[in-house]
């Protein structure tokens, strides 16, 4: 099973269940002109995205990673009226890039993108102990993933739901070897999950367009987990 066939099956799904769209289709031309790289989720990912805003119901989310603002406008699209997305950038030029890219798509009422390392902008949040979020999603520098999830954790209500992108690379996670600290910072999330008696947590493998990668689902859920349900942790 060859790369050329994870595009190909990507294109396929597109073409039937996404379709043209003018404003993310302008969101990448123009994040490519402003020189930005090419590592938005794919749009089968930004509709997952999408309609797990959708089918949870959030109101109020964390985006850790805005680059050009791709994930923001498919999660910001599935907000309803009064809804919140807060987006956290280190790159000045991304997030303006963002910012015009979240303009053309109609959402600068209801995104907001804070400029600055992701740490300090959370540790803020968590000083600030404003109304709780409902879906985080964490897609910026992986080696600091760990630290992110922890922030996140003091962020969120029960039941909230927390998202991590690119927790795969290519297998390399269960490389324990592995020169990345991208890799390490996986690791060390999946340790921290397996230890974490307030979360539930499970992590998929993907292939397509962007190659062979997976991302964690983990639901924030403190009251542990209904009678009936087996597993304890993690
Ligand atoms: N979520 C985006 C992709 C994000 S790429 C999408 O799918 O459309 C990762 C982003 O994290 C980059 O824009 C990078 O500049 C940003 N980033 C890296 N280190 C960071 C840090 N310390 N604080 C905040 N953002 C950071
Ligand atoms: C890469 C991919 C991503 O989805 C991301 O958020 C950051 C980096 C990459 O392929 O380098
Ligand atoms: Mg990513």
């Amino acid at each position: 099973m060859s790369r050329r066939v994870w595009d190909e099956v990507d294109s396929y799904i597109e073409g039937l269940l996404i379709g043209e769209d003018e404003v993310l289709e302008a969101a990448i031309s123009a994040s490519a002109a402003g020189g930005l790289p090419p590592i938005a989720v794919t749009p089968a990912q930004g509709k997952l995205l999408h309609l797990l805003v959708r089918v949870h119901g959030a109101r109020r989310i964390l985006e850790i990673g805005t680059l050009g603002g791709y994930s923001s406008i498919w999660m910001g699209r599935a907000l309803p009226a009064g809804g919140r997305l807060l987006t956290l950038e280190l790159e000045p030029h991304f997030a303006e890039v963002a910012g015009a890219n979240i303009e053309r798509a109609g959402l600068s009422s209801l995104v907001e993108i804070q400029v600055g390392p992701a740490l300090q902008s959370l540790d803020r949040l968590c000083a600030q102990g404003g109304d709780p979020f409902d879906l985080v999603f964490i897609d910026a520098d992986k080696e600091r993933t760990p630290e992110y999830f922890t922030r996140a954790l003091e962020l969120v209500r029960p039941g909230a739901v927390i998202l991590v992108d690119n927790v795969v690379r290519d297998g390399a996670l269960v490389d324990p070897n592995s020169a990345d600290p991208g890799v390490g910072g996986m690791r060390r999330f999946h340790e921290l999950l397996s230890r974490e008696p307030r979360v539930s947590a499970t992590t998929i493998q993907t292939v397509g367009a962007k190659g062979y990668d997976g991302f964690t689902l983990v639901l924030f859920d403190p009251g542990g987990a209904p009678a009936h349900a087996a597993p304890a942790s993690g």
